[in-house]
Protein backbone atom coordinates (compact mmCIF):
# COMPACT_ATOMS: atom_id res chain seq x y z
CA UNK A 1 0.00 0.00 0.00
CA UNK A 2 1.38 3.55 -1.05
CA UNK A 3 0.08 6.23 1.13
CA UNK A 4 1.44 9.90 1.44
CA UNK A 5 3.11 8.66 4.70
CA UNK A 6 5.05 5.64 3.28
CA UNK A 7 6.35 7.48 0.19
CA UNK A 8 7.08 10.49 3.33
CA UNK A 9 8.68 8.25 5.86
CA UNK A 10 10.32 5.62 3.23
CA UNK A 11 8.46 2.69 4.98
CA UNK A 12 6.37 -0.35 3.75
CA UNK A 13 3.24 -0.27 5.64
CA UNK A 14 1.13 2.90 6.81
CA UNK A 15 1.20 2.05 10.10
CA UNK A 16 3.15 3.69 13.18
CA UNK A 17 4.05 2.83 16.57
CA UNK A 18 3.36 5.90 19.11
CA UNK A 19 5.58 6.94 20.94
CA UNK A 20 4.68 5.55 24.62
CA UNK A 21 6.73 6.41 28.20
CA UNK A 22 8.46 3.13 29.39
CA UNK A 23 7.15 0.99 26.37
CA UNK A 24 9.11 2.60 23.60
CA UNK A 25 12.25 0.98 23.86
CA UNK A 26 14.49 -0.09 21.20
CA UNK A 27 13.12 -3.64 20.95
CA UNK A 28 9.57 -2.61 20.04
CA UNK A 29 10.36 0.46 18.02
CA UNK A 30 12.60 -2.03 16.11
CA UNK A 31 10.49 -4.74 15.96
CA UNK A 32 7.54 -2.69 14.65
CA UNK A 33 10.13 -1.28 12.10
CA UNK A 34 11.24 -4.65 10.62
CA UNK A 35 7.56 -5.32 10.58
CA UNK A 36 7.47 -2.27 7.68
CA UNK A 37 5.98 0.40 9.97
CA UNK A 38 7.49 3.17 11.60
CA UNK A 39 8.82 2.24 15.33
CA UNK A 40 9.40 5.10 17.87
CA UNK A 41 11.71 5.17 20.36
CA UNK A 42 10.29 7.44 23.41
CA UNK A 43 13.18 10.04 24.14
CA UNK A 44 12.34 11.48 27.57
CA UNK A 45 11.97 7.56 29.20
CA UNK A 46 15.61 7.79 28.37
CA UNK A 47 16.77 9.83 31.33
CA UNK A 48 19.76 11.58 30.18
CA UNK A 49 20.24 13.03 26.65
CA UNK A 50 23.54 10.00 26.78
CA UNK A 51 20.68 7.70 27.39
CA UNK A 52 18.71 8.42 24.42
CA UNK A 53 22.01 8.32 22.29
CA UNK A 54 22.24 4.56 23.45
CA UNK A 55 18.81 3.48 22.75
CA UNK A 56 19.19 4.94 19.09
CA UNK A 57 22.44 3.05 19.00
CA UNK A 58 20.68 -0.22 20.23
CA UNK A 59 18.09 -0.09 17.65
CA UNK A 60 20.00 0.38 14.92
CA UNK A 61 21.90 -2.51 16.02
CA UNK A 62 18.12 -4.62 15.82
CA UNK A 63 17.14 -2.79 12.59
CA UNK A 64 18.11 -1.51 9.41
CA UNK A 65 14.84 -0.05 8.88
CA UNK A 66 13.65 3.67 9.46
CA UNK A 67 12.37 3.95 13.29
CA UNK A 68 11.73 7.70 14.62
CA UNK A 69 11.98 9.23 18.14
CA UNK A 70 9.26 10.84 20.44
CA UNK A 71 9.62 13.77 22.04
CA UNK A 72 7.10 15.25 24.09
CA UNK A 73 6.89 18.47 25.04
CA UNK A 74 5.96 19.44 28.71
CA UNK A 75 4.81 22.22 30.88
CA UNK A 76 8.01 24.64 30.75
CA UNK A 77 8.57 24.27 34.65
CA UNK A 78 9.53 20.32 34.35
CA UNK A 79 11.40 21.03 30.99
CA UNK A 80 14.10 18.78 30.53
CA UNK A 81 17.25 19.64 28.26
CA UNK A 82 15.50 19.33 24.99
CA UNK A 83 18.62 20.93 22.66
CA UNK A 84 20.52 17.80 24.19
CA UNK A 85 18.01 15.73 23.56
CA UNK A 86 17.80 16.92 19.86
CA UNK A 87 21.59 16.60 19.52
CA UNK A 88 21.29 13.29 20.36
CA UNK A 89 18.82 12.56 18.07
CA UNK A 90 20.67 14.38 14.85
CA UNK A 91 23.53 12.37 16.07
CA UNK A 92 22.11 8.86 15.82
CA UNK A 93 20.76 10.13 12.52
CA UNK A 94 17.52 9.85 13.02
CA UNK A 95 15.04 10.69 10.43
CA UNK A 96 11.62 10.79 11.99
CA UNK A 97 10.51 12.63 15.03
CA UNK A 98 7.39 12.35 16.17
CA UNK A 99 6.27 15.61 18.54
CA UNK A 100 3.60 15.69 21.26
CA UNK A 101 2.62 18.71 23.89
CA UNK A 102 3.20 21.58 23.79
CA UNK A 103 4.14 23.85 20.55
CA UNK A 104 7.54 22.63 19.06
CA UNK A 105 8.19 25.50 17.18
CA UNK A 106 11.30 26.62 18.66
CA UNK A 107 12.63 23.34 18.16
CA UNK A 108 11.63 23.07 14.53
CA UNK A 109 14.44 24.22 12.47
CA UNK A 110 17.74 22.48 13.89
CA UNK A 111 15.90 19.48 12.72
CA UNK A 112 14.44 20.83 10.01
CA UNK A 113 17.63 21.64 8.94
CA UNK A 114 19.12 18.19 9.14
CA UNK A 115 15.89 17.06 6.93
CA UNK A 116 14.31 15.12 9.95
CA UNK A 117 10.59 14.51 9.31
CA UNK A 118 8.56 16.17 12.10
CA UNK A 119 5.09 14.61 13.02
CA UNK A 120 3.05 16.41 15.36
CA UNK A 121 0.71 15.10 17.46
CA UNK A 122 -2.57 17.08 17.92
CA UNK A 123 -5.82 16.19 19.38
CA UNK A 124 -7.94 19.11 17.18
CA UNK A 125 -8.16 20.45 13.70
CA UNK A 126 -7.12 23.74 15.44
CA UNK A 127 -3.59 22.19 16.61
CA UNK A 128 -3.24 20.32 13.34
CA UNK A 129 -3.61 23.93 11.32
CA UNK A 130 -0.95 25.02 13.67
CA UNK A 131 1.00 22.33 13.29
CA UNK A 132 0.93 22.55 9.52
CA UNK A 133 1.64 26.56 9.72
CA UNK A 134 4.88 26.01 11.42
CA UNK A 135 6.48 23.92 9.40
CA UNK A 136 5.30 20.44 10.72
CA UNK A 137 5.86 17.94 7.72
CA UNK A 138 2.52 15.41 8.90
CA UNK A 139 0.13 15.49 12.06
CA UNK A 140 -1.20 12.71 13.93
CA UNK A 141 -4.71 13.12 14.60
CA UNK A 142 -5.41 11.87 17.85
CA UNK A 143 -9.34 11.28 19.12
CA UNK A 144 -11.13 11.53 21.71
CA UNK A 145 -11.06 7.26 22.17
CA UNK A 146 -6.97 7.77 22.23
CA UNK A 147 -4.88 6.35 25.46
CA UNK A 148 -3.23 9.17 27.18
CA UNK A 149 -3.59 12.73 26.63
CA UNK A 150 -7.04 13.50 24.21
CA UNK A 151 -6.76 16.67 24.62
CA UNK A 152 -10.29 18.87 26.11
CA UNK A 153 -12.49 18.85 23.14
CA UNK A 154 -13.72 15.58 23.56
CA UNK A 155 -14.27 14.84 19.83
CA UNK A 156 -14.43 11.33 18.26
CA UNK A 157 -12.27 10.17 15.42
CA UNK A 158 -15.34 9.69 12.95
CA UNK A 159 -15.55 13.58 13.46
CA UNK A 160 -12.29 14.71 14.01
CA UNK A 161 -10.42 12.76 11.18
CA UNK A 162 -12.67 13.70 8.02
CA UNK A 163 -12.98 17.74 9.70
CA UNK A 164 -9.04 17.04 9.26
CA UNK A 165 -9.35 15.91 5.80
CA UNK A 166 -11.24 18.92 5.19
CA UNK A 167 -8.46 21.33 6.62
CA UNK A 168 -5.48 20.17 6.24
CA UNK A 169 -2.91 19.75 3.23
CA UNK A 170 0.06 18.11 4.75
CA UNK A 171 -0.68 14.23 5.19
CA UNK A 172 -1.74 12.91 8.61
CA UNK A 173 -2.33 9.63 10.03
CA UNK A 174 -5.33 8.75 12.27
CA UNK A 175 -4.31 8.15 16.06
CA UNK A 176 -7.00 6.61 18.64
CA UNK A 177 -8.96 3.77 18.62
CA UNK A 178 -7.17 2.13 16.13
CA UNK A 179 -6.37 -1.91 16.72
CA UNK A 180 -6.49 -3.72 12.99
CA UNK A 181 -7.74 -3.66 9.49
CA UNK A 182 -11.17 -2.20 10.09
CA UNK A 183 -9.36 0.61 11.87
CA UNK A 184 -7.00 0.95 9.15
CA UNK A 185 -9.27 0.78 5.67
CA UNK A 186 -12.03 3.35 7.96
CA UNK A 187 -9.17 5.78 8.55
CA UNK A 188 -7.97 5.93 4.91
CA UNK A 189 -11.87 6.17 3.71
CA UNK A 190 -12.12 9.22 6.05
CA UNK A 191 -9.09 11.17 4.50
CA UNK A 192 -5.87 9.95 6.74
CA UNK A 193 -2.61 8.46 4.79
CA UNK A 194 -2.74 5.65 7.63
CA UNK A 195 -2.51 5.27 11.60
CA UNK A 196 -1.08 5.27 14.36
CA UNK A 197 -1.51 2.69 17.61
CA UNK A 198 -0.32 2.67 20.97
CA UNK A 199 -2.36 0.47 23.34
CA UNK A 200 -2.67 -2.38 20.38
CA UNK A 201 1.36 -2.24 20.49
CA UNK A 202 1.88 -2.58 24.43
CA UNK A 203 -0.11 -6.33 23.68
CA UNK A 204 2.42 -7.66 21.49
CA UNK A 205 5.21 -10.00 22.27
CA UNK A 206 8.21 -7.89 21.90
CA UNK A 207 6.68 -4.69 23.61
CA UNK A 208 9.52 -5.08 26.63
CA UNK A 209 6.95 -4.50 29.71
CA UNK A 210 5.58 -6.82 32.26
CA UNK A 211 3.24 -9.69 31.11
CA UNK A 212 0.79 -8.37 33.96
CA UNK A 213 0.38 -5.19 31.31
CA UNK A 214 -0.39 -7.19 28.23
CA UNK A 215 -2.71 -9.41 30.53
CA UNK A 216 -4.29 -6.26 31.37
CA UNK A 217 -4.53 -4.80 28.31
CA UNK A 218 -6.39 -8.16 26.90
CA UNK A 219 -8.48 -9.12 29.89
CA UNK A 220 -10.23 -5.36 29.37
CA UNK A 221 -13.51 -3.93 27.54
CA UNK A 222 -13.86 -0.65 25.94
CA UNK A 223 -15.67 0.13 29.48
CA UNK A 224 -13.16 -0.38 30.96
CA UNK A 225 -10.93 3.44 31.02
CA UNK A 226 -11.50 6.62 32.69
CA UNK A 227 -10.57 10.22 32.61
CA UNK A 228 -8.26 11.29 35.10
CA UNK A 229 -6.78 15.22 35.90
CA UNK A 230 -9.85 17.22 33.51
CA UNK A 231 -9.97 19.43 36.87
CA UNK A 232 -6.15 19.91 35.94
CA UNK A 233 -6.95 20.67 32.12
CA UNK A 234 -3.98 17.97 31.37
CA UNK A 235 -6.85 15.07 30.99
CA UNK A 236 -5.42 11.73 30.33
CA UNK A 237 -7.54 8.62 29.41
CA UNK A 238 -6.05 5.33 31.57
CA UNK A 239 -7.06 1.99 32.55
CA UNK A 240 -9.14 1.94 35.13
CA UNK A 241 -7.82 0.68 38.53
CA UNK A 242 -8.31 1.52 42.19
CA UNK A 243 -5.67 4.47 42.55
CA UNK A 244 -7.05 5.79 39.25
CA UNK A 245 -10.80 5.55 41.28
CA UNK A 246 -9.32 7.49 44.09
CA UNK A 247 -7.68 10.14 41.81
CA UNK A 248 -11.88 10.42 40.46
CA UNK A 249 -13.08 10.93 44.06
CA UNK A 250 -10.08 13.61 44.97
CA UNK A 251 -11.16 15.40 42.01
CA UNK A 252 -14.56 15.32 42.82
CA UNK A 253 -14.11 16.22 46.28
CA UNK A 254 -11.57 18.74 45.92
CA UNK A 255 -13.60 20.66 42.92
CA UNK A 256 -11.92 23.46 41.45
CA UNK A 257 -9.40 23.99 44.11
CA UNK A 258 -7.60 21.02 43.44
CA UNK A 259 -3.65 21.24 43.17
CA UNK A 260 -1.47 18.72 41.21
CA UNK A 261 0.18 17.89 44.74
CA UNK A 262 -3.81 16.20 45.74
CA UNK A 263 -2.68 13.61 43.47
CA UNK A 264 0.76 13.37 42.82
CA UNK A 265 1.62 10.05 44.27
CA UNK A 266 -0.98 8.83 42.23
CA UNK A 267 0.24 9.48 38.64
CA UNK A 268 3.85 10.75 39.79
CA UNK A 269 6.40 7.97 38.94
CA UNK A 270 4.26 5.15 38.26
CA UNK A 271 5.25 3.78 34.62
CA UNK A 272 8.15 2.20 35.63
CA UNK A 273 6.28 0.31 38.39
CA UNK A 274 3.93 -0.76 36.44
CA UNK A 275 5.98 -1.02 33.29
CA UNK A 276 8.35 -2.95 34.30
CA UNK A 277 7.72 -4.41 37.91
CA UNK A 278 3.86 -5.32 36.66
CA UNK A 279 2.58 -3.44 39.91
CA UNK A 280 -1.04 -2.70 37.84
CA UNK A 281 -2.68 -0.70 40.81
CA UNK A 282 0.13 1.78 41.82
CA UNK A 283 -1.22 4.58 39.88
CA UNK A 284 -2.96 5.72 37.07
CA UNK A 285 -1.18 4.43 33.53
CA UNK A 286 -2.45 5.51 29.69
CA UNK A 287 -4.92 2.48 28.11
CA UNK A 288 -7.00 3.72 25.15
CA UNK A 289 -10.20 2.24 24.30
CA UNK A 290 -9.13 0.09 22.07
CA UNK A 291 -8.60 -2.17 24.56
CA UNK A 292 -11.64 -3.51 24.09
CA UNK A 293 -10.72 -4.86 20.56
CA UNK A 294 -7.52 -6.39 21.59
CA UNK A 295 -8.04 -10.16 22.22
CA UNK A 296 -4.16 -11.48 21.54
CA UNK A 297 -0.69 -11.15 21.96
CA UNK A 298 0.77 -11.69 18.34
CA UNK A 299 4.27 -10.65 17.44
CA UNK A 300 4.29 -7.34 15.69
CA UNK A 301 5.27 -8.91 12.16
CA UNK A 302 1.99 -11.35 12.89
CA UNK A 303 -0.04 -8.36 14.00
CA UNK A 304 1.44 -5.75 10.72
CA UNK A 305 0.95 -8.65 7.95
CA UNK A 306 -2.35 -9.75 9.04
CA UNK A 307 -3.57 -6.15 9.28
CA UNK A 308 -2.34 -4.99 5.50
CA UNK A 309 -3.56 -8.59 4.46
CA UNK A 310 -7.29 -8.09 6.11
CA UNK A 311 -7.31 -4.30 4.82
CA UNK A 312 -6.55 -5.41 1.32
CA UNK A 313 -9.72 -7.97 1.66
CA UNK A 314 -11.55 -5.37 2.93
CA UNK A 315 -11.01 -3.15 -0.31
CA UNK A 316 -11.17 -5.61 -2.38
CA UNK A 317 -13.79 -7.94 -1.39
CA UNK A 318 -16.29 -6.19 0.84
CA UNK A 319 -16.12 -2.40 -0.69
CA UNK A 320 -15.53 -3.22 -4.10
CA UNK A 321 -17.98 -6.11 -3.68
CA UNK A 322 -20.48 -3.62 -3.03
CA UNK A 323 -20.28 -2.10 -6.02
CA UNK A 324 -20.35 -4.68 -7.72
CA UNK A 325 -23.60 -4.68 -10.33
C1 LIG B 1 1.02 3.60 28.07
C2 LIG B 1 1.02 4.77 27.12
C3 LIG B 1 2.01 5.75 27.24
C4 LIG B 1 2.03 6.84 26.36
N1 LIG B 1 3.06 7.76 26.46
C5 LIG B 1 3.13 8.77 25.55
C6 LIG B 1 4.22 9.69 25.59
O1 LIG B 1 5.12 9.61 26.44
N2 LIG B 1 4.25 10.68 24.64
C7 LIG B 1 3.28 10.79 23.68
O2 LIG B 1 3.37 11.68 22.83
N3 LIG B 1 2.23 9.93 23.63
C8 LIG B 1 2.14 8.93 24.54
N4 LIG B 1 1.09 8.03 24.45
C9 LIG B 1 0.08 8.17 23.37
C10 LIG B 1 0.40 7.27 22.17
O3 LIG B 1 1.56 7.66 21.52
C11 LIG B 1 -0.75 7.30 21.13
O4 LIG B 1 -0.96 8.62 20.68
C12 LIG B 1 -2.05 6.75 21.71
O5 LIG B 1 -1.80 5.61 22.47
C13 LIG B 1 -3.03 6.43 20.59
O6 LIG B 1 -4.21 5.90 21.11
P1 LIG B 1 -4.51 4.31 21.25
O7 LIG B 1 -3.86 3.92 22.54
O8 LIG B 1 -5.98 4.25 21.24
O9 LIG B 1 -3.87 3.63 20.08
C14 LIG B 1 1.03 6.97 25.35
C15 LIG B 1 0.02 5.98 25.26
C16 LIG B 1 0.01 4.89 26.12
C17 LIG B 1 -1.08 3.86 25.97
Amino acid sequence: MKTRITEMLGIEHPIIQGGMHYVGFAELAAAVSNAGGLGIITGLTQKTPGDLANEIAKCHDLTDKPFGVNLTFLPAFTAPPYPEYIDAIIAGGIKVVETAGRNPQEHLPRMKDVGIKIIHKCTSVRHSLKAQSIGCDAVSVDGFECGGHPGEDDIPNMILLPRAADELEIPFVASGGMADARSLVAALAMGADGMNMGTRFIATKEAPVHDNVKQAIVAASELDTRLVMRSLRNTERVLNNPAVEKIIEIERDKGGQIQIDDIMELVAGVYPKVMLDGDMDVGAWSCGMVAGLINDIPTCQELIDGIMKEAEALIRQRLEGMLAS
